[in-house]
């Protein structure tokens, strides 16, 4: 046989399994253990998924000792120079870079769907008059499929199609309209003459009274932002859209899953985690007490912002968005400001202390993404409804190859029981 395999031998028994290997354009082939437990008898454990590849799929590659991010093949470095937001996200959608038609096409497509249906505003006033925005995000995207239920035939390719539209089009408007209700505003509308990132910014900070002037760096800052969090593989979030999307449910509702799955900490939320963990250390002089905190094992804080589970060199996108940080800060901001230079000086000492280093743990981009944030002048509690809007092009797309695969089969993960075997029931008066 030339097929690549690999065989795994059980040292008990002495049965043998020879595994077919998959091939990978570049990066790590994969061993498939489709067959492994029918003929030998176990399941295959791997909690976190350390060596596990869930998928098959042609979107993102990324190489973390490289320190390489891949969209559709193009590194990310040139794609955050050289692109913008929409054409990215019509390159993670088709598979290719659009000519000026397509692109055109593109935008008047995404424009024409910014706006939501008038009775949603009504769900938006049901909402507690200081709920988080992610809160309020996730309750209004999954309740789309109640809006637009003609586009949730997902055996229908157009449907798809314009559900993906829509989800990209209608997030910013949601998370502007999540905002302003966070803080007792009136909702604004989309403008079509503005940019993606323009017309957040409008909806986000105009108010019906005044003129409102987009700020150049601000759109751009944003526009880069965006691309960098556009996809990022088999991610959390990503891995829960898939598999929500796995048992048929509607697109919305999946998006709407990887959003509550993209919210915690340890993913998404760390960019808001690091503006809170900066307000909690406070001053350059407790930055070593709170590096001993890190370090403790018996204590829960972490670094926010530090460390990756793929990255183990760097992250590329930190590296980018670490030198549009600097242009954002001496153009908008207040360089004075004491939680920047605490960002600054925890970066410094962090990267030099023996711990950081061993474990490989730098800045990942969240650790940056958040002081621009806060120099655009973005409040804490809206950074992760950042990230969902810019990581829903990444999860439509991944939604997409995923339904459009010809075995596309429910995912049933399967588990190692360690609870207690069969016992019989004890009747309550003999307890
Ligand atoms: N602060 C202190 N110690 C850390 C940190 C940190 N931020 N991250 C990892 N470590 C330690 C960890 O305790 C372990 O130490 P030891 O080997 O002594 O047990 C070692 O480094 C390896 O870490 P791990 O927990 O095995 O790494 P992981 O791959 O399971 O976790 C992570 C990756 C991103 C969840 C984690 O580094 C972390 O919690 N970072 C802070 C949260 C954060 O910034 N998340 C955003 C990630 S980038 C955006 C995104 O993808 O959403």
């Amino acid at each position: 046989m030339s097929e690549h395999t690999v065989t795994i031998t059980d040292n008990k028994t002495g049965k043998s399994i020879e595994l077919p290997v998959k091939q990978s354009t570049i990066g790590p082939q994969a061993v498939d253990i489709g067959r492994f437990f029918r003929e030998m008898g176990y399941f295959t454990y791997d909690p976190g998924f350390l060596s596990t590849a869930s998928c098959q799929s042609e979107l993102t590659y990324l190489d973390g000792d490289k320190g390489q991010l891949l969209y559709r093949g193009y590194p990310i470095e040139q794609l955050a120079e050289q692109s913008n937001f929409i054409e990215v996200a019509y390159l993670m959608l088709y598979g290719d870079l659009p000519t000026a038609q397509q692109l055109s096409d593109f935008n008047n497509v995404i424009i024409r769907h910014s706006m939501l249906n008038e009775s949603l505003k009504r769900l938006f006033e049901g909402f507690y008059h200081d709920a988080h925005p992610m809160a309020t995000m996730v309750g209004v995207v999954g309740s789309l499929s109640a809006f637009y239920h003609d586009s949730t035939d997902i055996g229908n390719v157009e449907h798809r199609e314009i559900a993906g539209h829509r989800l990209i089009a209608k997030m910013p408007t949601i998370a502007a309209a999540s905002y302003k209700h966070s803080v007792g505003e009136p909702q604004v509308y989309p403008d079509n003459s503005l940019s993606y990132t323009g017309n957040l910014l409008k909806m986000m900070f105009s108010v019906p009274c005044e003129e409102y002037e987009i700020d150049p760096v601000a759109e751009r800052a944003l526009d880069l932002i965006f691309i960098l969090h556009v996809d990022h593989e088999q991610n959390a979030s990503t891995s829960t859209v898939r598999l929500a999307g796995s048992s048929l449910a509607n697109p919305f509702a999946c998006i709407s899953s990887g959003i509550t799955a993209l919210w915690g900490p340890a993913h998404g939320g760390a960019n808001e985690a690091v503006l809170n963990m900066l307000n909690e250390i406070g001053e350059v002089k407790n930055i070593p007490r709170f590096l001993e905190r890190a370090k403790d094992k018996s204590d829960p804080f972490r670094l926010m912002g530090f460390g990756h589970r793929v990255y183990k060199n760097y992250d590329p996108r930190a590296r980018i968005i670490r030198k549009m940080c600097h242009e954002v800060l001496e153009n908008l901001c207040d360089m004075n400001d004491p939680t920047l230079e605490l960002a600054r000086r925890l970066e410094e000492i962090a990267l030099n202390d023996e711990y950081f280093i061993e474990r490989k743990l730098y800045p990942n981009v969240d650790f940056y993404s958040g002081l621009i944030y806060k120099a655009i002048g973005i409040p804490t509690n809206m950074f992760t409804v950042m990230f969902a809007i810019a990581r829903t092009v990444g999860w439509v797309a991944q939604w997409m190859e995923m339904i459009g695969e010809d075995n596309q089969r429910i995912g049933r993960p399967r588990q190692l029981y360690t609870g207690r075997g069969e016992r019989d029931y004890i009747a309550i008066d003999k307890r």
